[in-house]
């Protein structure tokens, strides 16, 4: 089983509809997926769920079968976790289990943040603390006998992302062709490895050894680059400008290499692909609430449209196994 984060500090550059549409694409290659929302946005659970059932899961009071929920009695100080809730969402004759995200989480930020220094210390309820995502996914991973577990996460460098990518086996960076990006992972890359470093010296203090720890693993898996997100009051050529920067800038501050001169993204080993922008599939698809590649003639996908959807699912594919290979997942 594999963990794999789908992350970066800038907002907005698509990251969540990457993790839905591959979450599908995983389940139509014949994985078992769970999708895990660890955004206290909980824009993939939105994705995933209609409104009605949301309500449900996020009633005044108590939230059981959110991820909240899973981690409320270490909030609360008053255990460990508890069993994990999985949402299991249909379409297309596919199922994709999903791990409710919840506005709540955000208060964990704070209990995160006072237990990373106090594991330096051997605190075992800081370890469970830390590791508290960790054996979430973990405990799912088991329930349903999963492949694979992807992994949303919002855009900033907060402890609750920190316990989320120490979590990770992998990390995917999204990213977009432009000045924000390339600045954020100016920030994204160093912050990333010290985290990697800090949780690797913290290991060595644990002082339960049964405890389940994520290992010092989330590795770089590579950059995928959002072409939908490139801003269209930019000139052209500060698009290109900035297409070439990427490769540089990705080994520079995530792969902490020196620059290869002259690299191109298209031939760029760390690129796992470009996106397209998917245009007005985009939103047909949330309406319809299924991946772009399922769209049918029924919900639209007439024409020139069926086409453009034929496009994406080879787009999938072609990324879906791109990851796999990177990450070790075997695929049929
Ligand atoms: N390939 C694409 N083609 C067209 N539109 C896209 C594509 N990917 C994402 N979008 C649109 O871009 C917007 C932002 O996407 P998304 O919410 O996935 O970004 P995000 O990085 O998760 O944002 P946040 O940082 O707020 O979590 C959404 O309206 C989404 O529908
Ligand atoms: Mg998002």
């Amino acid at each position: 089983m594999k963990i794999i984060a789908f992350f970066n500090n800038k907002g907005g550059v698509g990251k969540t509809s990457l993790v839905y549409h591959l979450a599908w694409m995983y389940a139509d290659l014949g994985l078992t997926v769970i999708a895990a929302d660890l955004d206290p946005q909980a824009n993939l659970s939105a994705m995933f769920l209609e409104e009605d059932r949301l309500q449900e899961l996020w009633p005044d009071g108590l939230h059981p079968d959110t991820l909240l929920g899973v981690i409320q009695p270490i909030l609360k100080g008053t255990g460990d976790i508890a069993p994990p809730h999985l949402e299991s969402v249909e379409a297309d004759g596919r199922s994709v289990d999903l791990l409710v995200g919840d506005l709540g989480l955000s208060g964990f930020e704070d209990k995160l943040s006072d237990a990373w220094p106090r594991c330096l210390d051997g605190d075992e309820a800081a370890f469970r603390t830390i590791s508290a995502f960790y054996r979430a996914l973990l405990a799912a991973a088991q329930s349903q006998e999963a492949d694979l577990i992807l992994v949303d996460v919002g855009p900033n460098l907060g402890a609750i992302n920190r316990a989320a990518i120490i979590a990770a086996h992998h990390v995917v960076i999204p990213l977009a062709p432009d000045l924000f990006s390339l600045q954020g992972l100016r920030n994204l890359g160093p912050t990333f490895r010290s985290w990697r470093k800090g949780w690797d010296e913290r290991l060595k203090k644990n002082p339960a050894p049964d405890l389940p720890l994520p290992g010092p693993e989330m590795q770089p898996a590579g950059y995928v680059v959002m072409q939908h997100a490139i801003r269209l009051d930019r000139p052209v050529k500060s698009y290109a400008r900035w297409m070439e920067r990427i490769p540089t800038s990705y080994r520079q501050y995530v792969m902490d290499k020196p620059a290869e001169e002259g690299m191109r993204v298209e031939d760029d080993r760390y690129c796992l692909a470009l996106l397209k922008h998917y245009r007005s599939l985009m939103p047909m698809a949330m309406e319809a609430r299924k991946p772009i590649f399922f769209l049918r003639p029924a919900d639209g996908a007439i024409g020139s449209h069926a086409a453009a959807v034929r496009d994406c699912h080879h787009d999938f594919t072609d990324l879906a196994r791109q990851i796999a290979d990177r990450c070790g997942v075997p695929l049929c």
